[in-house]
């Protein structure tokens, strides 16, 4: 497929006090609850990868809460929260960071499938839902790197 760029997917426009401060207005970080809210998020996700041999077998470390961590953090980030993750990682670079994992089809449905779960168990407002759910979509189909 195309690849539209996951480095577009993973650069929205917040605007912020300053280079690195908060956002200035009203974001969907804060409307959705915060921290906590992106935590539930990846702890349910992670929950349904630890389920799924396959997909988990991907994961270099037996440990999944650094995993977690950096997964909540990017993705608050993305979503006008702290940016916490790119002080700790730097530049996300999404797609060079998957390089190393076969990311192929079955492996991004497999993703979305507990991401789909993950984001149904936080009861989000529909218009809420939708922005959340067609990002997800749309960087999972992105970061596919090997055709099987
Ligand atoms: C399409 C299926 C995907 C698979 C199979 C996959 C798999 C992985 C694996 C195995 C890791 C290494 C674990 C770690 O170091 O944290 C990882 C890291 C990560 N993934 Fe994915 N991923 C997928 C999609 C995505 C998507 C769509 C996003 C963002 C929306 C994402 C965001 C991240 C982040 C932020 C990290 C940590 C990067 C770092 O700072 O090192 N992944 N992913």
């Amino acid at each position: 497929m195309t690849d539209p760029s996951a480095e577009r997917a993973a650069s929205p426009l917040t605007l912020r006090s300053s280079e690195n401060g908060q956002a200035a207005i009203g974001n969907f970080w804060a409307e959705v609850g915060g921290r906590q809210t992106f935590e539930r998020l990846v702890r349910a996700f992670y929950a349904g990868v630890a389920s799924d041999p396959p997909l988990l077998a991907l994961y270099p470390e037996t440990d999944l809460e650094p995993a977690i961590q950096r997964l909540t953090g990017f993705l608050e980030q993305y979503w006008g929260g702290p940016t916490t993750y790119s002080e700790q990682r730097g530049h996300p670079r999404l797609r060079m960071r998957h390089a190393p994992f076969a990311v192929t089809p079955d492996m991004r449905n497999r993703w979305l499938t507990h991401m789909r779960a993950a984001v149904d168990s936080l009861e989000l407002a529909p218009l809420q839902e939708a922005m959340l759910w067609g990002y997800l979509e749309r960087a999972a189909h992105a970061m596919v790197n090997r055709s099987a």
